[in-house]
């Protein structure tokens, strides 16, 4: 907890090698319900690559009971060394030496899932980013990689599966009822890749041989009820493998791969080497109790941790500013996975559709930090969509500058070089430079500088010459601390279509060989095409080849035209996107022509709907309106009431004036047979599901009692939860009584109860803050487990615009007393609720006024978390 008035800044200029480092690591622990012990034996030398002047080693410890302390063989002595509240220090080691520790923890009794803890009767670890330190005395930075061997014992019958990294050794039994087991990992690694997990646990067990004829054994381990719901994640498991040698010549490296599902988890999933421990909502599906989008999320998130074998544990980050180097990276890595074994144009526009609404809108709030971020209070405040996913961005335009085999080429030198190193971003981008000759420097900036740049088009056709002409306009706006930044390297992809809407022959006039490839690297360009009989409409940023934001004078009827004729999926669908916003906003302004645009737009939905052959999937994509939060952002001042309600009204409209046509391709596309998932009925379901929801918004009576046969039906977990997400909306009678039916099959499902949370928190009804605060007091809750908090207040003040941003500001009190209460139990966790409100000065005076009065009740808060009070004193800025 944070007692000084602020906590320190941690900058990436002040990067320091560590005068020693840790070669080999001995870990003993004895776990007990009460009284953990674990003993460290460290070998450790003075570090070559430390240049300065250093008599004293500090390592890392937080929160640890020192029992006794030895250098090379003896007691230390009192003056030899200082314990404080953030570690050990040794004042005067000796060049080469070998320090030995005992330290009591109570994993019983930690409640922020870092470091050891308990998750429901299972011991557990969490040690990324700086977990470790609270399990034994460290140098806790990724750059200290070393050997590691561990034992761990406890009792026989509460805990017989005992797991850590690498491969197993021996085994054996004890006195007084208790077990032990071996791990020895043999590869290098940092702290935060370490892991343990002990509990009394099933798995199931498959095999996989590498390319070279490596059989590595693999497991599942999840607690004996779960049993039954692994098989996908095997699955997804075997297929990443097989993919990661394929596309990218990279095979596993141990005889076991373990993967360990625990239910108090605060991320997704962690890479721990050999050892993965996942919350149990990225591996149990069953179809069920899981929906489609979680057999997707399953199949991606296994590929990520499993990806980070190569991407992150053999070649790992020099320092935690570099984070996007491994995760940038692998998540690209599992979105052409998941491209390359489902559909790859849908999965790109789920991308983008994420991005859009989630980093544009970080990257235009008081949080705003670079990729590669220049300093930090709280490293866990930086797991963001920005390191993440906007990371991925900055890859996929590089592996896109580079074409196929180059990047290829670059992705194996940067095997090659950095195999069992630390290193940085700035060395993945030389990789990309070595293997292609090019210059990458101005590209660069993309990693160092926030927000999202904005380019401006225009064209203009020379009939006379036959040339057309685009002058682009880039500008990036200002974020905290950084103002005037210099233009960036943007890779915009283009087509020209004629008036048939087929692609016309590109011919640059500076005679590019990729003429698609428009390279923006001045404020102010032009690009120049020739041999263009008549004036083409652009088709720009296509497949969304750069992550900015685009501005181009289209008319609605060009628009229109793109939509039913551009060769790019992306940019077809992206037109209808771009039409409906128009409309909404038009709607939410209550302007005159509203009325005629909803017309006309609720037209070429009908077109789009009837289209033969179109291909569900896309269709339900281009159906699907913006989100409130998207039109959000597209406003100076958001209108929380008008935004809702001009949605409501469009999806009415189109229920009542469509209908009866919904209704029967809502037949055609019921469920039979078996529950599937593939691309093709993932996509059915997604466009049934859509339909049902404008045929609801209609208000009529058939509609909503289709929802209760969907609903009771019950053929699968994705039409169940959809049909009570419709229900559970509105006022229907029959409401209540599906909510409790629910309840009542799934009470001892807590991933389904999950859901039931999350529908109940998303309900624009009028009481739903009221509902949201009494089911705080269900049986099935609870404040300490992550999902729960994730599902009940992060649903209701992150997936409910409309009811969190309430007019009379009891969505922002609710959360700031729920963010104080989760920070003396989870401050990671906290701080991620706290994050729903950064973006309060877009909101209009009263709203503001109510909004700050929270933030400033969060940061005036004496004994804050560093996380919390990191995002609480930004957002005020
Ligand atoms: N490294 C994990 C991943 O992206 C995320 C994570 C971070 C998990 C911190 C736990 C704690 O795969
Ligand atoms: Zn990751």
């Amino acid at each position: 907890m944070w007692k000084e008035a602020s906590p320190r800044t941690i900058y990436l200029k002040d990067y320091q090698p560590v005068p020693w480092v840790i070669r080999t690591v001995d870990l003993d622990f004895r776990l007990h319900e009460k009284g953990t012990r674990v003993i460290s034996r460290l070998t450790l030398e003075r570090n070559p690559a430390f240049t300065g002047q250093a008599a004293e080693l500090r390592l890392d410890g937080e929160g640890l009971k020192p029992v006794w302390l030895r250098l090379d063989g003896s007691e230390l002595h009192g003056d030899a060394y200082g314990i404080d509240d953030q570690g050990l220090v040794l004042f005067n080691p000796p060049e080469q030496f070998v320090l030995e520790s005992e330290v009591e923890l109570a994993p019983e009794k930690n409640t922020t899932l870092q470091g050891l803890y308990r998750s429901g009767s299972m011991f557990c670890t969490q040690c990324e980013a700086e977990g470790f330190r609270h399990i034994t005395w460290y140098l806790d930075r990724p750059d200290v990689m070393a050997r590691f061997k561990v034992r761990l014992e406890a009792d026989r019958d509460k805990y017989p599966v005992l797991l850590s990294n690498g491969n197993p050794l021996e085994r054996g039994e004890l006195p007084d009822n208790r077990h032990y087991a071996e791990w020895e990992d043999p590869h290098p690694k940092p702290s935060y890749l370490f892991a343990l997990v002990a509990g009394k646990l099933k798995y199931i067990e498959d095999s996989f041989e590498t390319a070279s004829g490596r059989p590595v054994r693999l497991r599942i381990y999840v607690e004996p009820e779960n049993i039954d719901k692994c098989d996908h994640a095997m699955q997804s498991l075997i297929r990443s493998m097989r993919w990661d040698e394929e596309k990218y010549g990279r095979e596993y490296d141990l005889d076991v791969f373990n993967i360990v599902a625990v239910n108090d988890f605060n991320m997704g999933a962690m890479e721990n080497k050999g050892l993965n421990i996942f919350n149990s909502k990225y591996v149990l599906a069953r179809p069920d109790t899981a929906t489609d989008d979680d057999y997707l999320g399953i199949e991606a998130v296994i590929a990520h941790e499993y990806f980070h074998n190569w991407t992150g544990n053999r070649i790992t980050c020099r320092d935690w500013f570099q984070l996007s180097l491994k995760e940038g990276f692998t998540v690209y890595r599992d979105q052409e996975f998941s491209s390359d074994m489902g559909a790859r144009g849908i999965k790109r526009i789920d991308d983008v559709r994420m991005l859009r609404a989630h980093q544009f809108a970080e990257d235009d709030s008081p949080m705003a930090h670079p990729v590669r971020p220049a300093s930090y209070m709280e490293i866990n405040n930086f797991y963001t969509v920005t390191v993440y996913e906007k990371g991925a961005e900055v890859v996929r335009m590089q592996a896109n500058l580079l074409g196929p085999e180059l990047f290829r080429k670059a992705t194996d030198i940067y095997f090659d070089r950095f195999d069992g190193q630390a290193v940085t971003t700035d060395d993945f981008v030389r990789c990309m430079e070595d293997a292609s000759g090019r210059d990458l420097t101005q590209f660069r900036h993309w990693y160092d500088y926030a927000g999202t740049p904005e380019l401006t088009v225009q064209g203009e056709y020379h009939p006379d010459e036959q040339v057309y002409r685009l002058q682009v306009r880039q500008s990036v706006p200002d974020t905290p601390g950084q103002k005037n930044k210099p233009p960036f390297h943007i890779p915009l992809v283009v087509g020209l279509l004629d008036s048939h809407g087929r692609d016309m022959p590109l011919d640059r006039s500076d005679g590019s060989a990729r003429p698609e490839l428009l390279e923006v690297m001045e404020k102010e360009q032009t690009f120049e095409f020739r041999n263009l009989p008549e004036a083409p409409v652009p088709s720009l940023l296509r497949g969304f080849s750069a992550p900015v934001k685009l501005n181009y004078p289209y008319s609605d009827a060009e628009l229109v035209f793109l939509m039913a004729h551009d060769s790019d999926g992306f940019n077809r669908w992206d037109a209808g996107q771009e039409l409906a916003q128009r409309v909404l906003l038009k709607l939410v302004e209550q302007a005159p022509e509203g009325a005629d645009m909803l017309a006309e737009f609720t037209h070429a939905f009908h077109r789009a709907l009837d289209a033969a052959h179109s291909d569900p999937a896309l269709l339900s994509e281009v159906l699907s309106l913006p989100s409130e939060s998207l039109l959000g952002e597209r406003m100076e001042v958001v209108d929380v009431e008008g935004i809702h309600a001009a949605r409501e009204q469009v999806k009415a409209h189109i229920g009542k004036r469509l209908h009866d046509d919904l209704l029967s391709h809502y037949r055609d596309l019921g469920e039979e047979g078996e529950y599937q998932v593939t691309p093709e009925t993932i996509g059915r379901r997604r466009l049934k599901n859509l339909l049902l929801t404008y045929l609801t918004a209609s208000g009529s009576r058939e509609a909503v009692d289709l929802c209760v046969q969907q609903y009771q039906a019950g053929h699968n977990m994705t039409d169940v939860i959809h049909a009570l997400t419709l229900v559970a909306d509105g006022d229907h009678p029959a409401r209540q009584e599906l909510l409790d039916d629910f309840a009542a099959r799934w009470h001892a499902d807590p991933l389904v109860m999950d859901k039931w949370f999350s529908v109940q928190a998303r309900s624009s009804r009028k009481d739903t803050l009221e509902r949201v605060m009494a089911l705080q007091e269900h049986p099935a809750f609870s404040i300490t487990n992550p999902n729960k908090v994730r599902a009940l207040i992060g649903s209701f003040a992150m997936g409910n615009p409309f009811c969190f941003h309430s007019a009379d500001g009891k969505g922002y009190t609710f959360l700031v007393d729920k963010v104080l209460q989760l920070d003396g139990i989870n401050p990671q966790i906290a701080a991620r609720l706290l994050r729903s409100m950064a973006r309060w000065r877009h909101y209009d005076k009263a709203r503001r006024e109510l909004a700050r009065g929270q933030l400033e009740r969060v940061a005036g808060q004496n004994g804050i978390s560093r996380d919390v009070y990191e995002v609480a004193s930004k957002s005020l800025q």
